[in-house]
């Protein structure tokens, strides 16, 4: 079996953190999301891995590199335009081959890995397997209506009414036939080719395609809060482990990670949460949920539910900090020069909420 993993798009609902940068290498507990999808599909035992990339490209390929780090090896495909999921399965046929695949949308991130799922289907003859979650809003996602055999009859992408609260999850298994369906189908109303409508021609031109209900947690990382979710969930299953220096007069709580490098001093540290390396928190207090990726320093301020990018500075903030998400290189600190006032330097689609 071979992976596909899509990593594609603009990120526009997380502007200003993707507004240069891809949206899969925004990282949840301190990892890159793109590199948790690679180590799910290695995990199930793939080592032929091919990621469709767009304008984001050399980003992403100067992160993921040949992928010898995973022991796996990656293939870039190109794909001109987002013109859909179901138009990057085309343009991937060449390196698809006649094998069975799993494609795995670069930007979820799903608790317990696929290697269930992968199993069940490479021991199946189905000709495709989609994974389905129960979801309270499904009218945001493609959407599958179930017979009381609990096969699919149809799927629906973002329905105003939804037949069910059954959401297609961003992990999908395909045999070679899924090239006569996209070679089949027509753009939709937003201009893509949809998978959706792929996975729906399967099924009306008699094709095998079971679902795969998942049980567990899955987050698609597209907005803010969605980010900041799967940081909780991904940071509640670490273990506790402390590779860095914590001095005596800090306090370091239960589940918290602390990295190579990285220092704290006489600081609160409640976990979950990760301290990236290289790292200083100083006279500070890091509460639960919150990630410190590496070279950022926070001195005299607390921070709790956030996400914190690299190489940034949060120092003397009188108010703690909570449910933010801070980009690379950002420099938040107490201002005492008069005019006592709010001095920033904001990028386009920032977001600030003053006290
Ligand atoms: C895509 C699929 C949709 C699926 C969703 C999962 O939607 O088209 O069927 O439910 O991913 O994240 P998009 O994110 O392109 O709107």
């Amino acid at each position: 079996m071979k992976g596909l993993v899509l990593s594609g798009g603009k990120g526009t609902r997380l502007y200003p953190i993707t507004f240069n940068r891809a949206k899969q290498l925004v990282p949840v507990a301190n990892k890159p999301v793109l590199f948790r999808v690679i180590e799910a599909i290695r995990d199930a035992g793939i080592t032929e891995i091919g990621i469709v990339i767009g304008d984001t490209g050399d980003e992403i390929r100067q992160a993921v590199g040949n992928g010898r780090r995973w022991d796996v090896n990656i293939t870039y495909i190109r794909q001109e335009a987002p013109l859909g999921l179901a138009h990057a399965v085309k343009i991937s046929q060449d390196f698809l081959g006649d094998e069975r695949f799993v494609m795995f949308l670069g930007d979820n991130v799903i608790q317990g890995g696929i290697s269930g799922l992968i199993q069940q289907f490479a021991n199946s003859d189905w000709n495709s397997q989609i994974v389905l979650t129960e979801v309270e809003e499904p009218q945001h996602y493609g959407v599958a209506e179930l017979d009381e055999n609990r096969r699919i009859v149809r799927l629906i992408e973002k329905p105003r009414i939804p037949p069910s609260n059954l959401a297609l999850v961003g992990i999908y298994m395909f045999d070679h036939h899924i090239f006569e369906a996209v070679n089949s189908i027509q753009p939709s109303w937003r201009g893509e080719l949809e998978i959706t409508d792929a996975l729906q021609w399967l099924i009306d031109h008699g094709y095998q395609v079971y679902p795969y209900i998942h049980r567990g947690w899955w987050i698609d990382t597209g907005k803010p809060i969605d980010m900041l979710e799967a940081n909780n969930r991904v940071l509640a299953e670490l273990t506790h482990k402390v590779e860095g220096y914590v001095d005596r007069d800090s306090k370091i709580d239960h589940l918290v990670t602390v990295e190579r490098g990285a220092e704290i001093i006489n600081s609160v540290i409640r976990g979950p949460a990760i301290i990236g390396e290289d790292c200083r928190i100083v006279n500070s207090y890091v509460g639960p949920f919150t990630s410190i990726y590496h070279h950022t320093i926070i001195e005299d301020s607390e921070i709790e539910h956030s996400i914190v990018l690299d190489h940034s500075r949060i120092i003397g903030i009188p108010s703690r900090i909570e449910d933010s998400i801070i980009g690379r290189d950002v420099e938040i600190t107490y201002s005492p020069i008069k005019p006592k006032a709010y001095k920033m330097t904001l990028g386009d689609h920032s977001r600030v909420g003053l006290l």
